[in-house]
C-alpha cells in the first residue's frame, strides 16, 4: 500500500490492518460502554437534583449532567471519525453486562454515600479516567477528544469528594457505610480487571495502546481516589 492509498483509507481500515480486528473490536467496546454509561450518569445526577438542598450542590449536578451529554456527543463523533457510521453497526455485542449493572444498582439506591462512591469516585475516578488518560495520551488519533474529556471527568471526581467529605462529617454513621462500599468496590476491581476485561486489556497492552502496568496503575488511583475521603483503599 503506497503512502497515498493509505492517505486515502479510513482510520478504521488502518486499524484492522495494522492491529487485526480484535484491536478494532476493543476500540468500538470502550466507545459504545462510555457511550451508553454516559446516558446513565444523565439520568442519575437529574434523580439526585431534587434531593440536594443547597445550590453549590445543585449546580454541581448540573454541570456534571451537562458535562456528560457533551461527553455521549464527542463518544459518537469518536466512531465517526473513525470511518465507522454511529448507527452502521450493532450496538449490543459490545456492551459490558457488568457496567449497565453497576449503574442500575446505583439508580436505585437512596444512600448519598453509596452513589458518590460507586459513580464519582470508583466508575469515573478510577475505571474511566485510567482509560481516557491512558487510551486518550497513548493514541490521541484513534480516541478523539479523549484529552478534554479526561479534563471534565476530573472536574466530576472533585465534586464527589467534596459533597462525600460533607456527607461523611455530617454523619459519622456513613463512614461505616462508606469503608463498606469502597471495601465491596476493590474486590469488583480486582475481579472487573482479572476477569470479563481482563482479555481486552491484553489486547491493549499487545498493540501498545495502554501501558504494561496498565492494572498496577488502575490500582493505585483507586488508593488515591478513596484517600481523598479518608478511607484506607487497600
Ligand atoms: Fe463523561
Ligand atoms: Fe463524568
Amino acid at each position: 500500500m503506497t503512502a497515498t492509498d493509505r492517505a486515502d483509507t479510513s482510520l478504521k481500515q488502518q486499524i484492522i490492518d495494522t492491529y487485526g480486528r480484535d484491536a478494532w473490536d476493543l476500540i468500538l467496546t470502550v466507545y459504545v460502554n462510555f457511550y451508553y454509561s454516559e446516558l446513565e450518569i444523565i439520568d442519575l445526577c437529574a434523580r439526585w437534583l431534587p434531593r440536594r438542598d443547597s445550590l453549590r450542590e445543585k449546580n454541581f449536578l448540573i454541570r456534571h449532567a451537562a458535562d456528560e451529554v457533551v461527553h455521549a456527543r464527542l463518544f459518537r463523533e469518536g466512531v465517526e471519525h473513525l470511518g465507522q457510521p454511529w448507527h452502521g453497526f450493532d450496538h449490543q455485542p459490545y456492551r459490558i453486562d457488568d457496567i449497565d449493572e453497576r449503574f442500575a444498582k446505583l439508580f436505585y439506591s437512596d444512600d448519598e454515600i453509596e452513589v458518590l462512591i460507586g459513580l464519582n469516585l470508583y466508575a469515573e475516578g478510577v475505571l474511566a479516567m485510567e482509560e481516557l488518560v491512558q487510551l486518550g495520551r497513548g493514541r490521541p488519533e484513534y480516541f478523539y477528544q479523549f484529552a478534554r474529556i479526561e479534563r471534565e471527568e476530573r472536574r466530576h471526581v472533585a465534586f464527589g469528594i467534596t459533597v462525600a467529605n460533607r456527607v461523611l462529617a455530617e454523619n459519622p454513621e456513613a463512614r461505616r457505610r462508606a469503608v463498606e462500599y469502597c471495601k465491596w468496590y476493590r474486590e469488583h476491581l480486582e475481579g472487573y480487571l482479572g476477569g470479563q476485561l481482563k482479555e481486552s486489556i491484553g489486547w491493549a497492552m499487545q498493540a501498545g495502546f495502554v501501558a504494561p502496568d496498565y492494572i498496577e496503575r488502575t490500582r493505585v488511583r483507586f488508593d488515591d481516589v478513596m484517600s481523598r475521603i479518608g478511607i484506607q483503599g487497600s
